[in-house]
This record gives structure tokens, sequence and C-alpha cells, in this order.
């Protein structure tokens, strides 16, 4: 009765998982392209270079609208990181002006950003950003993270064995290459919003941010919409997990770790054991009389 109960849930969820995954087909909103990623996989680590390519387009051309407010220059220079100089990192810092204060006079005050600082948010709050775009632009801490998208099944399980991770980078990267000028046929965007593929919806209001060309690499790298996309998508993994080379360093010592230590836990049962093995005939019952109650 109950393995016949288990059989039958077992068959409605997984054909409740099957049916899930036309489902999110049929709203229109195509899977994002997977990219390849140098810090995917276990053994995956951040590509310097992109990684400063990436803040590059981020200071020029999105930082107008999207915080980054729980990062620090500092995090900049760290390594795992985009690994600036310290003095690469001051210079930057010192661009920026950040409110300090109260001074002698109880007042608040601006000065130049230190390596300290965290990234000093583009407006004051959110309503004064909903004035200026029509939406609040979410900032850019953890946003690699916070953003995803269904895979359905058997994706999601498979996922777990392949161990891909990269779903919210594969979508930035994708939106940002989403934009359409001339939505499809039968889709109605409303005014001050622009189509793309890729957003939920369709209809987003964000501008499209850049196109060809728009930042110079000075490293020889394409300038194109598609390298630019990638680049600042691998900056933003980057940012919402600063420490994810370290992480991937420590996954793999604890594996060497449990493997030799499993290992060592064999042998000790294998001796302690082994009188019982060799006579297990000296192993009579205690009769029941000697038991304490
Ligand atoms: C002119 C201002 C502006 C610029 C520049 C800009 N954005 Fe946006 N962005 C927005 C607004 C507004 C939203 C909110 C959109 C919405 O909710 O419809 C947004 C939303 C987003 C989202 C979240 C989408 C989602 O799924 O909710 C991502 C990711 C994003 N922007 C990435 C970028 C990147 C990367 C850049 C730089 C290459 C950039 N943006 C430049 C205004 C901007």
């Amino acid at each position: 009765m109950v393995r016949q109960f288990l059989a039958l849930a077992l068959a409605g969820s997984v054909a409740a998982l099957a049916a899930a995954a036309p489902a999110a087909a049929a709203e229109g909103t195509p899977p994002p392209p997977r990219e390849k990623w140098s810090f995917s996989g276990p053994f995956g680590k951040f590509d310097r270079g992109q990684l400063q390519r990436g803040f590059k387009v981020y200071r020029e051309v999105c930082q107008v609208c999207h915080g980054m407010t729980l990062l620090s220059f500092r995090n900049l220079s760290e390594p795992g990181g985009p690994e600036f100089s310290v003095a690469q990192v001051r210079t930057l810092a010192a661009e920026y002006k950040v409110q300090d204060g109260p001074n002698d006079a109880g007042e608040m005050f601006e000065r130049n950003g230190r390596a300290g600082d965290r990234f000093p948010a583009p407006y004051k709050n959110d309503n004064e950003a909903r004035s200026r775009y029509n939406a609040v632009p979410p900032d850019f801490s953890v946003i690699a993270k916070a953003r995803t998208y269904e895979r359905g099944f058997p994706w999601f399980v498979l996922d777990m064995f392949t161990q891909y991770q990269e779903h919210g980078v594969d979508y930035i990267s994708a939106l940002m290459q989403g934009y359409e000028d001339k939505p499809p046929q039968g889709v109605n965007i409303p005014q001050g919003l622009a189509y793309n593929k890729y957003f939920p919806g369709h209809a987003i209001a964000m501008p499209k941010p850049m196109e060809d060309g728009r930042v110079t690499y000075e490293d020889g790298s394409p300038q194109t919409l598609a390298q630019y996309s990638k680049d600042v998508s691998a900056f933003l993994a980057w940012a919402a997990e600063p420490h994810l080379e370290a992480r991937k360093r420590m996954g793999f010592q604890v594996m060497i770790f449990l493997l030799i230590f499993a290992g060592l836990m064999y042998f000790t049962k294998k001796k302690v054991w082994k009188q019982v093995e060799l006579h297990p005939e000296d192993l009579t019952p205690r009769p029941p009389t000697e038991y304490k109650t």
C-alpha cells in the first residue's frame, strides 16, 4: 500500500515537473544561451583581465544608474578579484565623492573617496531613481546571484551534477544583448519601456545601455557588445562572490581530506574488529539474568 502510494506520488511529481518545462517556454521568454566562463566548474578561476575590463564597463556605462553599495574600493585590490594595485585603487577611489560627517559644526560634508569607502549610490533614494528612470535600477552588489532563470526538468537535476551555477551571469549577459529595436508582431511595449527578448515580460525600463565600440579596451580585446556583456557579467559574478576562488580551493581541499580520512577510518575499523572476525566463537551472548534492570 505504502509502496503503491510512493510510486504514484513519484510518477505524479515527475509528470508535473515535465509539464512545467513547456509552460515556462510557452510564456515566450527564451532561456539565455549558455556561455563559457573561466570561473565555472570546481577548479574555476576568474580571468583578471576580464574582471578589469568588466569593471571598466561598469564604471563607464552602468554606474550612472546602478550602485554597488556593498562593495568597497579596496576589494578591487584583494586577491581573487580584478587585483588592481593598491596605488591604482587609491587613485580610483579619490575620483569619487563620498559623504562623510558630521564635522565639528555638525554638518555632513563631501570628501574624496578612500580605499576603505564603499561605492557611493548614484541617487539618494528609490523615489529619486524612479522619477528619473521609470523604475529603480537594482543595486549590483549581489545581482549575479539574485537573478536567475528556470531551467526546467530535467536540467535542474542534472545541473547539480554538472555543477552549473552560472545562471545569473548567463542571464545578465543575454539581457545586455537581448534588445531589439522592433518588438515582434503582436507585442505591445508601453511608452518609455524597451523590448528585451530575455527580460521576463519583455518590457524593460532600462534603455539599451551599450553598443559596439562604446568602451575602449586597452588590452586589444574586441570592442563588441558581446565582449562587453561577457566582461561586465563576469565582473558582477565576482562582485556577488568575491571569495569564489577561495571557496572552490577550500572545497577541493576538504574533498581530499575526506578521502584520506575515509581510508584511515576503514583501516581503523578493520583493526578494531579484527579479533571478532578471527574468533567469532568467543562471542557467547550474555544470559538475560546478567542484565541490569
Ligand atoms: C539609464 C540608466 C541605466 C543604465 C545606464 C543601465 N541600467 Fe540596468 N537597469 C536600469 C533600470 C531602470 C532597471 C530596472 C528595469 C525594470 O525593472 O524594468 C535596470 C535593470 C537592470 C538589471 C536587472 C534586470 C532584471 O532582471 O530585473 C540588470 C541585470 C541590469 N540593469 C544590468 C545593467 C548593466 C550590466 C548595465 C551596464 C552595462 C546597465 N544595467 C546600465 C537602468 C539602467
